[in-house]
């Protein structure tokens, strides 16, 4: 794949050096290094950039420090530390993957590749990761910052999806050390997202300067991702019972989007669980970007005196207003309640 003038151990030396002096060596999982706290790391970081995932790790991390401590969880807690990060599949199966780890694993962490693997959510770039990271076995990663790197160090130019990952894993596997696989792992990363940017990547300072088929070459490296895609639109009409301290919020079951995730009822489903009188109602209308849609959200607001029972089979609270955080919701319907 890789020319054969091609050093490949030239790459990772000079990741590494880089990374010693240049890499963000400080983050927080970086230090204090478990198998576990590299897992978790790993899974926000999936599809959330760096510093949106730090507070959201120290916070994971401070209410559920280990595996013993999140094998006590329930779904709902795992998916209330994920509340306003998005893409909560991740923590659905973290919840799923913990669960294996439980009756399958003897309550220990998997110490090797396949069984990692296996684990809900964990795919080979992150089991990868974690193999690296956690244990400093020589494992390659793909992930999207390091196929960037990788796709121009050896200008790999192939259109086909599946076929450039398979050349980009064959390329990642040539350049990954046997020693220092820690610091090679992490550097990888940061250079990608740092240096070797999707737009405008930094060659003057980069590491790979001199050994990149595409250094100072890149003109426009946004060209194929500039078609603007155009997300479906769907309207989703919530109505929202409050009273002065609760709310009343329905789980969802919905698979599309904010599966589990607690929401108030969905339009007109609350006519015909309630017939108790709203002394006011208005409505907020609110566009929200998921990943594949574009949602216009409007939320009817109705405030009551006090709270009723509902007539419903559907799983629902009414819940204190302090107590929210203990409940996974999407950011901006949390946002909403805080207002209230
Ligand atoms: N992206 C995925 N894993 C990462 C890590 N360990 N550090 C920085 N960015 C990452």
């Amino acid at each position: 794949m890789i020319s054969p003038q091609k050093d490949n151990l030239i790459l990772s030396s000079f990741v590494i050096d880089w990374y010693k002096s240049q890499g963000r060596v400080s983050l927080p999982w970086r230090h204090n290094i478990s198998p576990y706290n590299v897992w978790i790391s790993e899974i926000m970081l999936q599809q959330t950039q760096v510093k949106t995932v730090i507070p959201y790790y120290l916070r994971f991390l401070k209410e559920r420090p280990s595996l013993e401590s999140l094998f006590e969880a329930t779904e709902d807690e795992v998916i209330a530390l994920w509340s306003g990060l998005g893409f909560y599949r991740r923590a659905r199966n973290i919840f799923k993957a913990k669960e294996i780890i439980k009756t399958e694993f003897n309550k220990q962490f998997p110490k090797n590749f396949d069984d990692l693997k296996a684990l809900p959510g964990i795919g080979a770039s992150t089991a990868g990761a974690i193999m690296s990271i956690a244990y400093q076995k020589s494992y390659p990663i793909l992930d999207a910052n390091v196929k960037r790197v990788l796709s121009r160090y050896s200008n790999i130019n192939e259109q086909s999806p599946s076929k450039r990952d398979k050349q980009l894993w064959e390329v990642s596997r040539e350049v990954t050390p046997m020693r220092g696989i820690f610091e090679y792992t992490q550097g990888i990363m940061d250079l990608g997202s740092i240096i070797c940017k999707p737009k405008e990547p930094d060659c003057v300072v980069c590491p790979l300067n001199k050994i990149c088929d595409s250094a100072f070459q890149v003109k426009d490296g946004l060209k194929a991702s500039k078609i603007l895609k155009v997300k479906p639109i769907r309207d989703i009409q919530f109505t929202l019972a409050y009273t002065n301290s609760h709310v009343l919020l329905f789980k969802r079951e919905e698979k599309t989007f904010w599966d589990s995730l607690w929401l108030p009822s969905e339009y007109p489903r609350m006519h015909k669980i309630t017939k108790s009188k709203s002394s006011s109602q208005q409505t907020i209308r609110q566009k929200h970007q998921l990943t594949h849609l574009e949602l216009n959200l409007s939320i009817n607001l109705l405030r009551y005196n006090k709270v009723f029972k509902v007539k419903t089979n559907a799983e629902h609270r009414w819940i204190n207003k302090s107590d929210i955080d203990r409940f996974g919701m999407p950011a901006p319907v949390k946002k909403i309640i805080l207002s209230l």
